[in-house]
C-alpha cells in the first residue's frame, strides 16, 4: 500500500505512520510527504525518516492549474494508492478528490459529525467541546470528499473530558489516540 500523507503542521500523526511502518505493523510505504507549510516540522519528521517531500502550495504555485498539476503529479509518479490527511490544513483540489475518490481519509480531533467543518481544527476544536460540556471527546477517521470533515467515518474512538480540562489538556489526550486509530485506519484499507 503506497502512501501519499499530507501535512501542514507537527507531523506527529505522521510520525505514527512512520513508526509502524518501521515496526511493520503497518504493511504500508510512505512514498511522499506533501505540505502546504513549508516549515512544517513534519517535513523534518519525514527527513529523518528518509521520506520524499514536497512543499505544494498556492504560494509556491500562483497559477491555480499549476498547483492542481503539481499535486496530481506527485500521486501519479509515486503511483499513490491512498492519500492520508495528517494535520493537512487545507482542501484538495476537487480534480484531486474525484480521482483518488474513495482513497482519501483525514484524522480529525473530534467525535465528528460534532465540532467539524470549515474552521474546525486544533484548538478551536477542544474549546468547542469544552464550552458545550460534553463528558466525552474523541477523534475520527473518515473518507474525505470536497467538503471540510465530511464524508463515511472509518473508526472513531473516545476520551473522556476530564473536570479542570484546559483545551490543551483534552488535546494531548485526544493527540494519543488520534496515533492509534490513524494506522488502524489505514491496516483496514490494506484488509
Ligand atoms: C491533530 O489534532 C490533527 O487531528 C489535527 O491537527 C493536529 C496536529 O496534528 N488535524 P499533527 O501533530 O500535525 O499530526
Amino acid at each position: 500500500m503506497k502512501l501519499a500523507v499530507f501535512i501542514s503542521g507537527g507531523g506527529t500523526n505522521l510520525q505514527a505512520l512512520i513508526d509502524t511502518c518501521a515496526k511493520g505493523t503497518l504493511k504500508a510505504e510512505i512514498k511522499a510527504v506533501i505540505s502546504n507549510n513549508s516549515k512544517a516540522y513534519g517535513l523534518d519528521r519525514a527527513r529523518q525518516a528518509g521520506l520524499e517531500t514536497f512543499h505544494i502550495s498556492r504560494i509556491v504555485y500562483s497559477d491555480e492549474e499549476d498547483y492542481q498539476n503539481a499535486l496530481m503529479d506527485v500521486l501519479e509518479e509515486f503511483e499513490i494508492d491512498l492519500v492520508v490527511l495528517a494535520g493537512y490544513m487545507k482542501l484538495l483540489p476537487s480534480v484531486v478528490v474525484k480521482k483518488y475518490y474513495g482513497r482519501i481519509i483525514n484524522i480529525h480531533p473530534a467525535l465528528l459529525p460534532k465540532y467539524g467543518g470549515k474552521g474546525m481544527y486544533g484548538m478551536k476544536v477542544h474549546e468547542a467541546v469544552l464550552q458545550s460540556g460534553d463528558k466525552f471527546s474523541g477523534a475520527t477517521v473518515h473518507m474525505v470528499d470536497d467538503k471540510y470533515d465530511q464524508g463515511p467515518i472509518l473508526i472513531q474512538r473516545r476520551v473522556p473530558v476530564q473536570n479542570g480540562d484546559t483545551p490543551e489538556t483534552l488535546a494531548a489526550r485526544v493527540l494519543e489516540v488520534e496515533h492509534q486509530i490513524l494506522p488502524q485506519a489505514v491496516s483496514l484499507f490494506i484488509k
